[in-house]
């Protein structure tokens, strides 16, 4: 083609409160929520890297310093990562105007809590070939009613967005808005520099209106989630478990019989694993705990005796008492569970709680 990908950036919009997440996102950003012990943001990093685009700028809002402390000049994870800061929220559109110095040639632009893995190379030589300005990803969806409908015409070129739709206005078309985005600079003229704007909402609409060359393209075959909820947030653990996401195969590889097990991580003997199952590094697990399938444990956890865990997301340095049963629940960083406790599907406890013995949730 007539572009070379290590030439071309990738605006990351991570400035998102994350309200739907809490308390989990009380004292992390959303951008830093483990994801079967990696931060969110470290998936997409590592997407970007696979696909040869090395110059990410990270567009941030809330609890800032925390992510440059994990994620610094991205040097560990041999990227080049440049931040910039809204003091308030400018809403996604925003965000990118407030990026345009950036916007040097075709520029990617994507949502910081999604997983997928889209063909980036596919959907560029589309954007070309369209002679696009500004390209969706587009991914169908059995139920489109939360997310925002994109309808298409045989071209691919866009011809209508139904923000989170009725059933009766749901027709053949369920291909969403994934998220992801190719955008020529010229197109940021149509947005108001340190104004609040909504991409979605104000910015596309406008681009309709005024007939722009905008185009959804499909991507049939991709894994993609969003990590909006809980219920997402537990989705996506059990499918990178089950290695639906097909760029992370890399933790596959740490898998013994279906089980990833941290350096430093102590077992005793008669512990049982019902793989899959990730446990971190430097945990102790006690006689006779069962780890059954689809838990994952943080870092430096204390699982003691006879507890039971199934379908679990456990933080770093979590300690559970003797005799607890957990299912389907996440449990934030720093929280002891008391011993012959029962916490049951759904719950989802924030960092540093403490629940006393033998309580029922
Ligand atoms: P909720 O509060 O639960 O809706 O979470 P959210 O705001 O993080 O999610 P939403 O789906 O609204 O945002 C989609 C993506 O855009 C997320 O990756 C957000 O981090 C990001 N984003 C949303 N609003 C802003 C903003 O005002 N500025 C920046 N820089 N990014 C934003």
């Amino acid at each position: 083609g007539d572009f070379q990908m290590k030439d071309i950036s990738a605006v990351i919009l991570v400035g998102g409160e994350g309200t739907r997440l809490r308390p989990l996102t009380l004292h992390t950003p959303k951008a830093l929520v483990p994801v079967v012990n990696k931060p969110l943001l470290s998936y997409i990093i590592e997407w970007f890297k696979y696909q040869h685009i090395y110059n990410l700028i990270f567009s941030v809002c809330y609890q800032p310093d925390k992510l440059k402390s994990v994620f610094g000049s991205g040097s560990k994870y041999g990227v080049h990562i440049n931040y910039i800061v809204e003091k308030e929220p400018l809403g996604t559109g925003g965000a990118i105007k407030k990026a345009e110095r950036f916007f040097k040639n075709t520029t990617i632009v994507i949502n910081g809590d999604v997983l997928f893995d889209l063909d980036l190379a596919s959907m560029l030589n589309y954007h070309r070939s369209k002679k696009s300005k500004i390209t969706i990803a587009l991914t169908p969806v059995e139920d489109p009613t939360a997310y925002g409908l994109v309808k298409i015409d045989k071209s691919g070129r866009i011809i209508g967005f139904l923000e989170k739709p009725t059933w009766d206005e749901v027709g053949r078309q369920r291909n969403i808005n994934a998220g992801v985005y190719i955008i020529e600079p010229s197109i940021l003229k149509y947005i108001k520099p340190n104004k609040i704007c909504s991409l979605e909402r104000n910015i596309f609409p406008e681009l309709l209106l005024k007939k722009e060359s905008f185009y959804g393209f499909v991507a049939k075959s991709m894994y993609w989630i969003d990590l909006g909820t809980h219920e997402k947030y537990r989705q996506a653990h059990q499918d990178i478990l089950e290695g639906k996401l097909t760029n992370t195969k890399y933790f596959k590889k740490f898998y013994v019989n279906n089980v990833a097990i941290g350096v430093g991580t102590k077992l005793s003997k008669k512990t049982e694993l019902y793989g899959p199952v990730v446990i971190g590094e430097n945990c102790k697990i006690e006689n006779k705990v069962t780890l059954n399938e689809f838990t994952v444990i943080g870092n430096r956890c204390h699982i003691a005796e006879n507890v039971y865990l199934e379908r679990c997301i456990i933080w770093d340095d979590v300690i559970i008492e003797s005799g607890a049963r957990l299912t389907g629940c996440i449990i934030g960083k720093n929280s002891h569970i008391g011993s012959h406790s029962s916490i049951s599907d759904g719950v989802v406890l924030g960092d540093n709680n403490r629940i006393q013995p033998y309580s029922y949730l």
